[in-house]
């Protein structure tokens, strides 16, 4: 048959040139490729390089880390502050900070202060953990340091320690009590912080994080509390370290009215503890900068109807609007945007090990005369079905195959005679489907049918691991074959994962008008693997997933791509083994090799296995133990 599929058409089908942000393309080969920035000619084969990890013995799934991505990031979020600062002749300046909630490894942060110094590009902190780690990195003592989050006397006690070894740390008020606190230890240790107040806006954001912010918000000082924070530091000698106002609205605002309308509200605020005399210089928006996961760039859950300069224009042109009115010198303005620096960086790819399908292949032979009545209807309704009565066929298949089930039920139909029937029942419904498609019908139960008969793939992966955030709360994420697409995808299907939950599934795939129910993929070929990606994973889904049927993290691969498309492996990362993973439910390896030891020597006292064959046993044993958590390559 000829081949009339392009490359175009995988990157139309896929959608590959809208959510891709110019990371992404499809070489001459069929293969998908990743850009190290969005100017670049080149990029690096994906393909090629999961078949050299491959060929050096890794084992999938594995995550792929593309750093520079990273980098460009960095630089086109504060380019694009810059820009906006610039052309609205905006009277001060602008640093980001990079929140490392949104992805705590270690190369990630680091790679990114590095990248970030020529920005002042600083960091944000949640937790304890979060400040012991951010502590540890290196970057600019100009660099904002700023420690969000609920605290107590030891996180307030290291961050004023990181303040005094000359840190820019800034301690935001998160919740009333803490002012206290932070007053008691800056006195007792004689250090004296820069403080900001998270306030509480009515704004709210908008798609699936709506509920973090608002008046009922779980962080954040409302204005009396503001007030009386003011106060108190007033009393205690401290307003004059008040330097931030602060707030966060959610994540992934979809829609950049929200962003508007949630700046003014607290330029507004802003502005009026400016006008009380006090010292504040900086207006920390949050995060919520948006990705476009589904590159439909609108409002929709999984994209924003605007780019990083539009946003960068909206907070720059908001405060500076709202900062005239009320007479006020501009603020600094702070960002902490993190999922659109870290989104796009990485990738998991693994493999497909074979589908699961209602896709009965049945054959002319008639059943004869003596099958039962139901069989008998069933086949022919398959064998008459056409262009002109696949509606009526179809309903008719359906009717029969609950009347052979009740059948079945009472006892008056063989398993055989069973099987025969729902062969040409499923049978019927592919070629009623394939009609269906044809004449574009748009009846549900066609769209139903569809979803029913959709082969499932078996991915290699966990969706609790790897993208716990579509299992939580349905976020949707790129996914693409890694090659073949110069080649037309036949068959519809759904992932399944290979957890034994059967929530364990991917079957809500990224569409530019909708949500695709199911996507479009090659057939499986013998003896040939078939890779998936998914894409846009470098935010928060590498510390959010969970150890569910305990498969454990992903081996992981650093990659750093040249001008001309070559590539290197710049570092390996092991996953979990079976012992590590098992640690964390508190077994302990030497406690299991023991009893499996004692267990294999009664086994043989008993004669129940050979001396060679429990020794057999125990070095499969001990071999498992330290191997990777996932299935083989087929
Ligand atoms: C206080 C705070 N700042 C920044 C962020 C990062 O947000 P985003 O990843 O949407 O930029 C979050 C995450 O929700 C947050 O809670």
């Amino acid at each position: 048959m000829v081949q009339l599929w392009k490359v175009k058409k995988s990157v139309e089908l896929y959608g590959i040139d809208r959510w891709g942000a110019g990371y992404f393309d499809v070489n001459e080969e069929g293969n998908l490729v990743v850009k190290p920035n969005q100017t670049a000619e080149h990029g690096a084969d994906l393909k090629k390089i999961v078949d050299q990890l491959v060929a050096e013995g890794d084992r999938l799934p594995i995550v792929l880390r593309f750093p520079q991505i990273l980098e460009d990031r960095v630089k086109i979020l504060n380019e694009c502050f810059r820009q906006a600062i610039k052309e609205a002749e905006y009277g001060a300046s602008y640093k980001g900070v990079f929140p490392v909630k949104v992805n705590q490894n270690k190369d990630v942060v680091q790679r990114l202060l590095t990248i970030g110094e020529d920005y002042d590009y600083g960091i944000e902190v949640g937790s304890k953990p979060e400040l012991a780690a951010a502590m540890g990195l290196k970057f600019k003592h100009d660099a904002l340091f700023i420690c969000n989050g609920y605290k107590d006397d030891d996180f307030i006690t290291s961050a004023l320690y990181a303040s005094a070894i000359g840190r820019t740390v800034v301690i935001v008020v998160d919740a009333v009590q803490e002012v206290f606190r932070i007053i008691s230890l800056s006195k007792k240790y004689k250090i004296k912080p820069l403080i900001g107040i998270r306030c509480k806006l009515y704004s709210r954001g908008s798609g699936k994080w709506v509920s973090s912010g608002g008046e009922v918000g779980k962080f954040g000082l409302t204005s009396g509390q503001i007030l009386d924070c003011i106060e108190t530091l007033r009393e205690n000698d401290l307003l004059e370290q008040l330097k931030m106002l602060h707030f966060h609205i959610g994540s992934q605002i979809t829609e950049i009215r929200r962003v508007r309308k949630a700046v003014i509200e607290a330029a507004r605020v802003y502005s009026k503890v400016k006008q009380t005399g006090i010292d504040i210089r900086y207006l920390n928006v949050g995060g919520g900068l948006g990705v476009d996961y589904d590159g439909s760039r609108t409002p929709s859950d999984s994209s924003v109807n605007y780019s990083i300069q539009e946003y960068a224009n909206t907070v720059v042109y908001t405060i500076k609007d709202i900062c005239n009115e009320e007479a006020v010198d501009v603020p600094n303005i702070v960002t902490e945007s993190g999922r659109a620096v870290a989104a796009y960086h990485s990738l998991m790819v693994s493999n497909v090990r074979g589908k699961i399908s209602m896709d009965y292949e049945v054959d002319e032979v008639d059943p004869g005369e003596d099958s039962p009545k139901v069989v008998r209807d069933l086949y022919e309704v398959w064998r008459d079905l056409t262009a002109k009565n696949y509606v009526e066929s179809f309903h008719y298949a359906l009717e029969m195959k609950n009347d052979m089930v009740s059948l079945f039920n009472l006892g008056h139909l063989s398993l055989r005679d069973k099987a025969v029937a729902e062969r040409y029942f499923w049978a019927s419904c592919k070629k009623a489907l394939k009609f269906a498609r044809v004449h574009k019908d748009t009846l549900e139960d066609f769209d139903e049918l569809s979803k029913q008969m959709a082969h499932k793939y078996v991915f290699n992966f966990s969706v609790f691991q790897s993208f716990a955030d579509y299992w939580a709360i349905g976020q949707l994420f790129p996914i693409i074959p890694i090659h073949r697409l110069d080649e037309r995808p036949t068959e519809y299907a759904t992932l399944v994962d290979i957890t034994c939950d059967s929530d364990g599934k991917v079957d809500k795939f990224i569409d530019i008008w909708d949500v695709k129910d199911k996507i479009e993929l090659h057939k499986l070929r013998e003896n040939d693997p078939y890779y998936l990606a998914v894409c846009m994973l470098g935010a928060y889904q590498d510390t959010i997933g969970d150890y569910h049927n305990l498969f454990g993290a992903e081996r992981e691969a650093h990659v750093e791509i040249y001008d001309d498309g070559s590539w290197d492996i710049i570092k390996k990362i092991d996953g979990d083994d079976i012992a590590n993973v098992l640690g964390y439910a508190s077994y302990d390896k030497r406690g299991l090799v023991n009893n499996m030891t004692r267990s294999i020597k009664e086994a043989v006292d008993a004669n129940k296995v050979t001396n060679a064959m429990g020794k057999r046993i125990l070095s499969r044993y001990k071999k498992d133990l330290e191997s990777y958590t996932y299935l083989k390559q087929n």
